[in-house]
């Protein structure tokens, strides 16, 4: 799964909703973040966001790793 973390927050672009040919990117408030059971690693989404926000769960940052436990958490994934 990809994985949107910290540069999301309070950026919330939106430019991933728009081009995710599966439509697993949900506003979750003080960010967007993927749904990691329908998410299809097309990558697209990597590639739209202004402010580097997402990742391939394997390549995210250290310090961000926690991101793809906030979507899980927050799907009940
Ligand atoms: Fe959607 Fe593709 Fe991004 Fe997954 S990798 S969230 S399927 S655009
Ligand atoms: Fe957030 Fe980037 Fe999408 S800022 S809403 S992950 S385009």
């Amino acid at each position: 799964t990809h994985v949107i973390a910290q540069p999301c927050i309070d950026t919330r672009d939106q430019a991933c909703t728009e081009v995710c040919p599966v439509e697993c990117i949900y506003d979750a408030g003080d960010q967007f973040l993927i749904h990691p059971d329908e998410c299809i690693d097309c990558g697209a989404c990597l590639t739209a966001c202004p402010v580097n926000a997402i990742y391939l769960e394997t390549e995210l940052p250290r310090g961000w790793k926690g991101f793809a436990e906030k979507a899980r958490l927050h799907f009940g994934s």
